[in-house]
């Protein structure tokens, strides 16, 4: 069984024992727990990526402490990379920046830029400072699964794990993904995942950037696969089409919809109130920030019912929600044979 510990002295100094003996560690961050190793140590980046079953082609994010860790991973320090992490650091912002040479190929799949972050969650904090040096880290779940936003989430993850070490922060304060951000290009900066920052936040520190489309975001590697997703089958439907459905189908569906959209009467119990229905809802919250909270945990929930089918409530199109479209449309993304999971 993976274990948990607190982010006591205790903890944090089994953890750095840990990263130091080129072990992974998982810890909470403010956005998803991540699955962490010393950037420094080739070893340690190639059992993250056994542990969690990545393709190798996926670069991983590097956190540190300070802008100056940072800079000491990057070759260049661009004034929008200043004035972002004045910005957002510390904080659920990832910059994507040209990388030092002496950065193991590991901790970058081999691509000549790095990403960086500096959370700002202070048991994240602590561990980098008393590691006391940069943390690569992707999010703690297996490739391709719903990201951990509990270390409940984790420990669930990695049950038949007999060695994990898991930091427990908590629940997640944002609980989805860093926005990544591409600083490398001549071009504008340009979104690759979008995140708690908001790309007009974005603008209001730098000015214009690149939102491309969310179904055309290529540039970063783990964003044009299948995930974030459940296991049992999932779909993204309209809400009048879910309606439809949920007259006409007879299948035992969980249902994930938004009070934002949500229709007067409501036949659907709720998950955490009926649990011999053949249909379980969970209705997350109007406003787009406490959605994007407890989304995977909700994921995560309705997964465990053993329902044939997800159902999920396409969201708001309003920019407030395009976070959570971005994770809900790469959950439900056809199956591609040509690309493994994230
Ligand atoms: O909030 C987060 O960012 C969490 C916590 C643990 O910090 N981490 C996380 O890591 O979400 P991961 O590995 O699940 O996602 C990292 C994303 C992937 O889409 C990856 O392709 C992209 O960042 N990425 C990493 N390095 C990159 C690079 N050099 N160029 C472009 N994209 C990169
Ligand atoms: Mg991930």
């Amino acid at each position: 069984m993976a274990r948990r510990a607190e982010f006591n002295d205790a903890g944090l100094h089994e953890a750095v024992q840990r990263l130091r003996a080129a072990d992974v560690v998982a810890f909470a961050t403010e956005t998803v727990y991540g699955l962490g190793a010393d950037t420094f140590s080739e070893a340690a980046l190639k059992r993250v990526y056994d542990l969690k079953g990545r393709p190798r082609d996926n670069p991983l994010i590097a956190h540190v402490a300070t802008v100056d860790q940072a800079r000491e991973l990057a070759d260049e320090w661009p004034d929008a990379a200043e004035s972002l992490a004045r910005a957002f650091w510390p904080g659920p912002l990832t910059l994507v920046l040209a990388r030092r040479s002496n950065v193991p190929n590991a901790a970058t799949a081999g691509r000549p830029t790095i990403a960086v972050r500096c959370p700002a969650h202070d048991g994240a904090q602590r561990l980098l400072r008393a590691f006391n040096g940069p943390i690569s880290a992707p999010s703690a779940n297996r490739s391709s699964h719903v990201s951990p936003t509990t270390a409940e989430h984790v420990l669930a993850d990695y049950a038949d794990e007999p060695d994990l070490l898991v930091l427990d922060g908590g629940p997640c304060g944002f609980g989805l993904e860093s926005t990544v951000v591409d600083l490398t290009g001549t071009a504008l900066p340009r979104l690759l995942r979008p995140g708690s920052v908001s790309a007009e936040q974005l603008e209001a520190a730098l000015g214009p950037i690149d939102t491309p489309h969310l179904d055309a975001q290529a540039a970063s590697p783990g964003t044009r696969r299948r995930h974030y997703a459940p296991r049992t089958p999932t779909e993204l439907i309209d809400r009048t089409d879910l309606a439809e459905r949920l007259r006409t189908s007879r299948a035992r569906v969980g249902v994930l919809r938004f009070a934002a959209s949500l229709p007067d009467a409501d036949p659907i119990p709720d998950a955490d109130t009926d649990d011999a229905s053949d249909r379980v809802a969970i209705t997350l919250p109007a406003d787009p920030d406490e959605a994007g909270r407890r989304l995977f945990d909700a994921l995560r929930q309705l997964d465990a019912r053993g329902v044939d089918r997800l159902l999920i409530e396409s969201p708001p199109a309003d920019p407030a929600w395009r976070a959570v479209r971005d994770r809900l449309l790469r959950a439900t993304a056809a199956d591609r044979p040509d690309i493994r999971g994230d």
